[in-house]
């Protein structure tokens, strides 16, 4: 059985697909085998044509809101064999979270936990809300069980999942929202680490900030997406805030927690985006200076509001534009990175690091990667002094 799961947040993913079906085509006509594809694409109902159309050698086809019906269609599938259709089951959308679906864990000392589904923001170039549906927050008490589970198998850190982390608990019958659910994972014992992702600006509230803040398990990394930094750009990618809100949120969380990093994501070539309004990205990156962000190259989403717009710049402005970002980036990055040596952090070993079987590897609170000398085994938290740094990691011994 083969499963591919799918992401549609730019088009490169969606063309990788369809490369990788084209591949499995000429292995299924050597040998039978099932092939399930699921996930974001899905949702689309031009990619189910398609594949009903071109690869109709695809057994199952399953949405982003049905994960729990996989091993039914499995079992259908199995007893009656391939048919000449596609077997497909997808749902607009739905109420419920599924609990409790079996889970096989990549790592033995940390773990993602999905705490929510789903994005009501609408920002014009995104299609997760089409793809994944109005935003629903799991129960609490689901939460707090399963990481309970997590930590009792040995887990000590947790990341916890969302489009938009921040607005947790809207819709829920109980009273809770994010900074209560971050102090009620913390106090599960075992648990010695929790980060999340992602932070939408326009919902980082005080008091999230705060328990960060205060709260020695709870990482010091917030990883909140900026986009742009022009505040017309902003305004057509209905973000619903300007660069001054942003850049005031970077100060306060600055000068609330005591070394916090915060990393960003930036899109470049946004429909219409001007040398002028790219300028005022890079100035809004030197004022924040992110210790890290991920770069994108503008891509269009069918059925999202941004589709319709006029892109009106040239590719070869773009390339440039993003050439310029990444080297404000690594010189950022290396200049953050050059300020941690001498100091000592507690590390989470994650075992041998990659290039180096003598060395070992594991992350900071603040999510610097650090490969480095000691005795500890994987799932240790240790002390670690930094002695030399790199653009995107450091190196270190155990002190
Ligand atoms: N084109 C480029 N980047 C995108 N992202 C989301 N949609 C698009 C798109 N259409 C980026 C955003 C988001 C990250 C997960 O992916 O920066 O924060
Ligand atoms: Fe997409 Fe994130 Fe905006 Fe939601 S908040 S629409 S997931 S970019």
């Amino acid at each position: 059985i083969i499963v591919i799961n799918t992401c549609s947040v730019r088009e490169n993913a969606n063309n990788r697909f369809f490369g990788n079906l084209g591949n499995l085509k000429k292995e299924k006509e050597k040998r039978d085998f099932i092939i399930a594809v699921c996930g974001c694409m899905m949702q689309q109902e031009s990619v189910v044509k398609r594949i009903k159309e071109k690869y109709s050698f695809v057994d199952i086809i399953f949405g982003t809101h049905n994960i729990d019906s996989f091993s039914s269609l499995l079992d259908e599938r199995e007893i009656n064999g391939k048919r000449k259709d596609v077997l497909v089951e997808i749902l607009p959308d739905t109420d419920v979270i599924a609990e409790d679906i079996p889970i096989k864990r990549e790592h033995k000392y940390k773990a993602y936990v999905s705490i929510m589904k789903g994005c009501d923001n609408f920002c014009s170039y995104c299609i997760v809300p089409y793809t994944r549906g109005r935003e629903k927050s799991r129960g609490s008490d689901n939460i707090i069980k399963e990481i309970e589970m997590l930590a009792g198998d040995g887990v000590k850190e947790v990341t916890l999942l969302g489009q938009n982390v921040n607005s947790y608990g809207k819709g829920l019958d109980e009273n809770i929202n994010f900074a209560k659910l971050l102090e009620r994972v913390s106090d599960i014992s075992g648990i010695e680490r929790v980060r999340f992702m992602t932070s939408h600006p326009k919902d980082l509230t005080d008091d999230i900030i705060d328990v960060i803040s205060d709260n020695e398990k709870i990482a010091k990394h917030i990883h909140l997406p900026v986009q742009s930094g022009s505040n017309r750009i902003l305004k057509l990618m209905n973000r619903k805030y300007t660069r001054e809100d942003y850049i005031s949120l970077v100060e306060k969380i600055r000068s609330k927690i005591e070394g916090v990093s915060i990393t960003t994501d930036i899109i470049v070539g946004f429909p219409s985006e001007s040398e002028e309004d790219f300028l005022d990205t890079l100035d809004l990156y030197k004022k924040c200076r992110f210790e890290s962000a991920f770069t994108f190259v503008y891509s269009k989403r069918e059925g999202t509001k941004a589709a319709n717009m006029e892109i009106g710049i040239d590719k070869e402005d773009i390339k440039d534009r993003f050439k310029r970002l990444i080297e404000i980036h690594d010189k950022i990055m290396f200049e953050e990175n050059k300020k941690m040596e001498g100091r000592e952090y507690i590390v989470l070993t994650e075992g041998k690091s990659k290039n180096n079987e003598n060395m070992l590897s594991g992350r900071t609170s603040n999510f610097s990667l650090i490969n480095f000398k000691g005795k500890s085994k994987a799932g240790d938290m240790v002390k670690v002094r930094v002695n030399e740094s790199k653009t995107f990691h450091l190196y270190g011994e155990e002190v």
